[in-house]
């Protein structure tokens, strides 16, 4: 028999009900659920719209019910259709008749409002964990590579020199702002919806304040017809994770790039590599591509929500129980992703003398000779073509800047004199790169230290 099933002459159809049925994916949401119903139920109580004793009732046995489900010993019901529907069948059938009071002024649409806006609430937490411990290990793995010299690259091809420590804090900066995104998403969304009913409250004297105190939000939907029927917030929620996911998939790009028999710049652990089953030399970056890869489907959850809710009239439709299975995917994409990749990272070994080497080819210190020539007279443009041709003519013999001789240097521009070497040595590229947020050693001891504060460590 369905909650519903006054109205009706016939049952539905096995195959609608498990079309109609959202229990297979929102069982996930029990807590939040029961959560929800005691605060609803609480204050049933409190404004006599029922009495304290059947309240209490229905607390109690709400509270047996999740212990239950928390030992695994409760079978969901898909006739029962969803999470909402199966609590209060399993618990009317527990406690008797004084479970069906628990719905009073209350629909099933400010309750799935209410329960996926918990439900976020605490995942939001976690995925921010996960991006503080992130954040903690690429601050101490930039600490030990302050003087870690690198090339860095445009168009992957090398440009200047950097250090490791710079690149990383690169990463270190967009996942600050990931955390940011998601602190002003949870903020925006932490209003109650619970009260809404339908989509037009209830006549029942409710008291909103009160229940959104009790479940921890900070106000409630000033308006109940956009409470139970906007999903924006879980469509910032998954705009976020996409973004953090493309942050993470731009590293692993770039660790498996380094990871490459042509690049050797880091060695990933063997726990966090994996073998080919027919090439016994191989050692791949499955983790990182598989991160790469698994981006894709965060882009595309984001894509699928916002196409659900493009078309939807005020104010709830069916359409959007198709907000949760997206969502879950995201979340627990992102949940696996982060906490792996930040034990892949702080377990790899940074190889600094190959890194170096990278930095010495390539002319990256091209720029630098440029600047010396303009720091003795010259305009930046006649030295940008002064270097350009001393780059040709080492490319043809086969040489690099710093090993030709004065007199090559000289026969370009007679300005040129012996300390043409120590100006282009690789620690003077980088060390006399004095602006704040540049690789010289000074300044990224004070960025370290700024974002040590940030970390409270
Ligand atoms: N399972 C539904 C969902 O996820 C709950 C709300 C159902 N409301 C309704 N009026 N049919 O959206």
């Amino acid at each position: 028999m369905k909650l519903w099933g006054g109205r009706f002459a016939k049952s539905t159809e096995f195959m609608v009900d498990d079309f109609n049925s959202s229990i297979r994916f929102d069982k996930r949401m029990y807590k939040e659920d029961i959560e929800g119903s005691i605060a609803h139920v609480t204050m049933l109580g409190k404004q006599n719209i029922i009495t304290l004793d059947e309240s209490a009732a229905i607390i109690k046995g709400l509270e047996a019910l999740e212990i239950d489900i928390e030992a695994n010993n409760i079978e969901f019901d898909i006739s029962a259709e969803d999470i909402h529907m199966n609590i209060e069948a399993l618990l009317t059938k527990r406690i008797g008749s004084v479970a069906k009071k628990m719905h009073t002024g209350r629909s099933r649409n400010d309750q799935v409002a209410l329960d996926i806006r918990l439900y976020i609430k605490k995942e939001i937490k976690v995925i921010d964990s996960h991006l503080y411990e992130l954040l903690k290990v690429l601050h101490q793995l930039s600490s030990d590579h302050i003087s870690t010299i690198m090339p860095g690259y445009t168009h992957l091809q090398k440009a200047q020199p950097t250090t490791f420590s710079h690149h990383l804090m690169a990463y270190f900066e967009m996942f600050k702002r990931d955390r940011d995104r998601l602190k002003s998403t949870y903020n925006r969304m932490n209003q109650s919806p619970l009260g809404s009913g339908a989509f037009a409250t209830t006549t029942y004297n409710l008291d909103r304040q009160f229940t959104a105190d009790l479940l921890g939000f900070d106000s409630i939907c000033l308006n109940s017809m956009d409470g139970v029927s906007d999903r924006d917030f879980l469509i910032d929620l998954l705009q976020n994770i996409a973004v953090t996911m493309m942050h993470l998939s731009r590293f692993s790009e770039e660790i498996i790039i380094w990871c490459s028999h042509e690049f050797k710049f880091v060695n990933l652990d063997d726990a966090y590599s994996t073998g080919s089953s027919i090439m016994p030399q191989k050692k791949n970056p499955d983790i990182a591509e598989l991160i790469r890869g698994k981006t894709g489907r965060t882009y595309g959850n984001l894509m699928s929500l916002l196409t659900t809710m493009k078309g939807i009239p005020l104010a709830y439709n069916k359409d959007m129980q198709e907000d949760k299975e997206v969502t879950f995917d995201s979340i627990d994409t992102i949940n696996m992703c982060l906490p792996i990749f930040t034990k892949m990272i702080s377990t790899m070994t940074v190889n600094k003398t190959v890194m170096r080497a990278g930095a010495e080819g390539g002319f990256t210190n091209a720029t630098d000779a440029a600047d010396y020539l303009v720091k003795k007279g010259l305009p930046f443009r006649d030295a940008h073509e002064v270097i350009g041709k001393l780059v040709l003519y080492c490319i043809t013999n086969n040489t690099d800047l710093s090993s030709l001789t004065l007199d090559e240097y000289k026969t370009l521009s007679p300005i040129f004199e012996k300390d043409i070497y120590e100006a282009i040595s690789l620690e003077t590229c980088v060390n006399l790169r004095q602006v704040i947020g540049g690789p010289a050693k000074e300044q990224m001891e004070k960025v370290l230290d700024i974002n040590k504060n940030y970390l409270e460590i």
